[in-house]
């Protein structure tokens, strides 16, 4: 596993600590001083931060920022961040300043960084620090394993100085939560950012064997072949496998808690290595980031690893079906007529709406492991960032209240998710005249909620969310200061937080 940045918490004045930059973050609003702010610096450096702070009018407002170059100190900055006024800080302003921070002490040529922590009006100080964690590993995240040079320069140390001595332990205990989220975010990117030619379906399974072996305890592995999967009869999912060169793994693993639970939980993640849309071929621009049709899987993976480290309370069963989606001349056409496991027939109109095709088989798969709670993810449709934008995740489902734990969940860590409703009147969309469903629907518009009903189908009435995650699983522009390009492990951090609300 990649090297992290080392986080400590310590009961510490800023200017007492030991890094190349100080942050020093600073809450706004009506009768924000300058001159009060100054007067907390060591007297050496006093005046040269007055004129800085006020040559560039610092208010402390949400983004803004002023480094000023510290004399006669171990530190050779300190870094004003803006926080806004107290009274409208959430644990998204922590996540956004610190974020910010890591980036302004990489730009000024720091190692190491000490940062106050910022206590505002309400907030409690273990849930800030994790923030903070989780944040500054996710900043710090750089996907350079195939750059000669220019790589991005990672941070060593960082230290959290907290005021009182009565929270440090709780906000070391944060620090270990966060980090090994955090670690589990990015494991998560770094499958979604290897290149669809080494990030196949062995390859999601030997990670999923690597997180099995090494990963934390009561976490065991099975992996299905082709064979094994026909003897099941998915031909849904084998449908898609049947034109790629790479051999389909269908993984499952599971974790069991040390003490005997009721609470099953069952999280299955979309793995498609590459989607080339098959013999529906994608143009060319499509196509270009296809490598993360896989991310609902490294969401899958990432969240393993978190559960190694955590031991949660709860049994989870994470499940797989890869398989990458390539045109060949065995490929499946449109038109072919397929049967999943659960004996439901399906015409294939449109080989690029594949996703609904391997999950029909793994959701089936699930359900026999008689979960309390299912939960899918799967960048399943354009149509969700035609409607929800590059940022935000549909969450639809046939329960309000696991479709509100996890709205809420997200809303805490930090991700956006929003609810579409499963609208029985569109189910007509999906029935063929040949087959009991199409994999597409006859009208051109809801396709994210068309598709959310197809996989409703293979559900029946266990507690279900289909969260579709097309557009914040990979990033084309930076999502916020700590979150880059490229794959995001959307979706971990929620159902981290999850898990205490099942
Ligand atoms: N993997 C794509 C969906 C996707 C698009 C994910 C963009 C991330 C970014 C999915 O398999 C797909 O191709 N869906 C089709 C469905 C259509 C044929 C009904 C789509 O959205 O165009
Ligand atoms: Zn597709
Ligand atoms: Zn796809």
């Amino acid at each position: 596993m990649r090297e992290s940045m080392n986080i400590v918490g310590e009961k510490l004045d800023l200017f007492a600590a030991k890094a190349d930059v100080l942050v020093l973050p600073v809450f706004g609003g009506e009768g924000f001083d300058v001159t009060a702010l100054v007067e907390r610096l060591p007297e050496s450096s006093r005046k040269s931060a007055n004129r800085s702070l006020k040559a560039s009018e610092f208010a402390a407002k949400p983004g803004e920022s002023v480094a000023v170059e510290l004399h006669d100190s171990r530190a050779h900055y300190i870094v004003f961040m803006g926080l806004g006024e107290a009274k409208d800080a959430t644990l998204e302003t922590a996540r956004e300043m610190v974020g910010a921070a890591v980036a302004i002490t990489r730009k000024l040529g720091g190692l190491s960084l000490a940062v106050e922590m910022p206590m505002g009006e309400e907030g409690d100080v273990a849930d800030i620090a994790e923030a903070m964690v989780i944040a500054a590993q996710l900043a710090d995240y750089a996907f350079d394993t195939y750059k000669a040079k220019n790589g991005k320069r990672r941070m060593k140390e960082m230290t959290l100085c907290i005021a009182q001595g009565r929270d440090v332990l709780r906000v070391r205990k944060a620090v270990e939560r966060g980090n090994a989220i955090a670690a589990g975010v990015n494991i998560a990117r770094d499958l979604v950012n290897m290149p669809a030619q080494i990030m196949t379906p062995a390859a999601l399974a030997e990670a999923a064997e690597r997180i099995a072996k090494e990963g934390g305890k009561n976490i065991s592995l099975k992996v299905l072949e082709r064979e094994d999967c026909e003897a099941l009869g998915m031909g849904a999912y084998l449908a898609v496998a049947q034109g790629a060169e790479h051999p389909p793994k269908f993984i499952h693993l599971s974790y069991m808690p040390e003490r005997a639970t009721r609470k099953r939980l069952a999280v299955i993640g979309k793995g498609v290595t590459f989607d080339s849309g098959g013999l529906s071929l994608k143009p060319a621009d499509s196509m270009m980031t296809m490598k993360c049709d896989m991310a609902g899987a490294a969401a899958v993976l990432g969240l393993f690893t978190v559960i190694g480290q955590l031991q949660p309370r709860i049994e989870i069963h994470g499940i797989i079906a890869a398989t990458e989606n390539m045109p060949s001349g065995k490929a499946i056409r449109p038109g072919d007529i397929v049967k999943a496991s659960n004996g439901t027939t399906i015409e294939i109109l449109n080989t690029d709406a594949e996703g609904r095709l391997t999950l029909a088989d793994a959701l089936t798969y699930a359900k026999q492991l008689e979960p309390t709670a299912m939960i899918d993810l799967a960048t399943l449709t354009g149509a969700c960032m035609v409607g929800l934008g590059e940022e935000i995740t549909a969450a639809m489902g046939n329960n309000d209240e696991l479709v509100a734990s996890i709205l809420e969940s997200a809303d805490d860590a930090g991700e956006k998710m929003w609810k579409l409703p499963l609208e029985k009147r569109y189910r007509p969309l999906i029935e063929s005249e040949v087959a009991d469903l199409r994999n597409i629907a006859t009208a051109r518009y809801g396709g994210s909620i068309t598709a959310g009903l197809f996989l409703q189908e293979f559900v029946d009435d266990l507690p279900w969310t289909h969260l579709d995650i097309a557009g914040p699983a990979f990033a084309e522009r930076p999502l916020s200061s700590y979150l880059g390009k490229g794959g995001t492990g959307h979706g971990v951090r929620t159902l981290v937080e999850l898990f205490d609300r099942l």
